[in-house]
C-alpha cells in the first residue's frame, strides 16, 4: 500500500467555518495509508514584494509545509463570487519569490461548501485560474461543489448524510490517483 501525506488549506479563518468542518470530514474519511494534515494560513501577514528579499519565518514555514506533502487540497468558501482574501494572500506568499513557487508541480484539488446550490463553484473557477498560473496540476473531476445543509458536517468532522460521505470518499480516492500520477518517485505497491 502507498502512504501519502496530503496537506489541506482552509480558505476561511472563521471560528464557525463550515469549510473547516468539511476539511475535518475529509480528514476522517481519508483512505487507509493517506494522512491529511492542515497547512495553516491564519498567521501569515499581508504579502508585499518588500518581503521577497527576506521572507518571514511564518511564510518560509508555510512554503515548506507545501513542499513536505504529496498533494494539497484547498477547502474554501466563496466570498462575493470569488475566493476569500485570506486565501488569495496565502497563495501570493506561496507564489513568491519569483521562480520559487511552492505549488509548481504540486498536485492540487479544490473543494468547498456553502449553503448555495452551486456550492462555491464560482469561487473555484477563479481558484482554478490561479492554480493553473502557479503550475499546479489540478484535479478536474470530480468537482468539489458541496451544498451544505445545516448539521451535515459536525465540528469533529462526522458526516451525517451517507450520500455526502460517499461522495467525499470518492473525491479523496480520485485525488490519490492524481497524486500518484505526479509522484516524483514511482509509488511502491
Ligand atoms: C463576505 C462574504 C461574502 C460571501 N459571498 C458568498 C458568495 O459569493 N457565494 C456563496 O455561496 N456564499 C457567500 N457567502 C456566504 C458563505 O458561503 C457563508 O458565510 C459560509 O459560512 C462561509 O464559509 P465558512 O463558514 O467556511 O467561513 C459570503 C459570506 C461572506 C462573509
Amino acid at each position: 500500500m502507498t502512504d501519502r501525506t496530503i496537506g489541506y488549506i482552509v480558505g476561511s479563518i472563521s471560528s464557525t467555518s463550515i469549510n473547516r468542518r468539511l476539511a475535518k470530514a475529509l480528514e476522517r474519511l481519508a483512505p487507509a495509508g493517506t494522512t491529511l494534515v492542515e497547512i495553516p494560513i491564519a498567521d501569515l501577514p499581508f504579502y508585499s514584494q518588500d518581503h521577497d528579499a527576506d521572507f518571514p519565518q511564518v511564510a518560509r514555514d508555510f512554503k515548506q509545509a507545501i513542499a513536505d506533502v504529496d498533494g494539497v487540497i484547498i477547502v474554501t468558501p466563496e466570498y462575493s463570487r470569488s475566493i476569500p482574501g485570506v486565501l488569495k494572500n496565502a497563495l501570493d506568499w506561496a507564489a513568491r519569490p519569483y521562480g520559487q513557487g511552492a505549488f509548481d508541480g504540486k498536485p492540487t484539488a479544490l473543494i468547498g461548501t456553502s449553503g448555495s446550490a452551486i456550492g462555491t463553484a464560482t469561487a473555484q473557477q477563479h481558484l482554478k485560474a490561479i492554480m493553473s498560473h502557479l503550475n499546479a496540476p489540478t484535479m478536474g473531476q470530480p468537482e468539489g461543489y458541496v451544498q451544505s445543509q445545516p448539521g451535515v458536517f459536525t465540528d469533529s468532522g462526522e458526516v451525517t448524510n451517507d450520500e455526502t460521505a460517499e461522495f467525499l470518499v470518492g473525491y479523496l480516492t480520485a485525488f490519490n490517483a492524481l497524486v500518484d500520477r505526479y509522484a516524483k518517485t514511482p509509488a511502491a505497491v
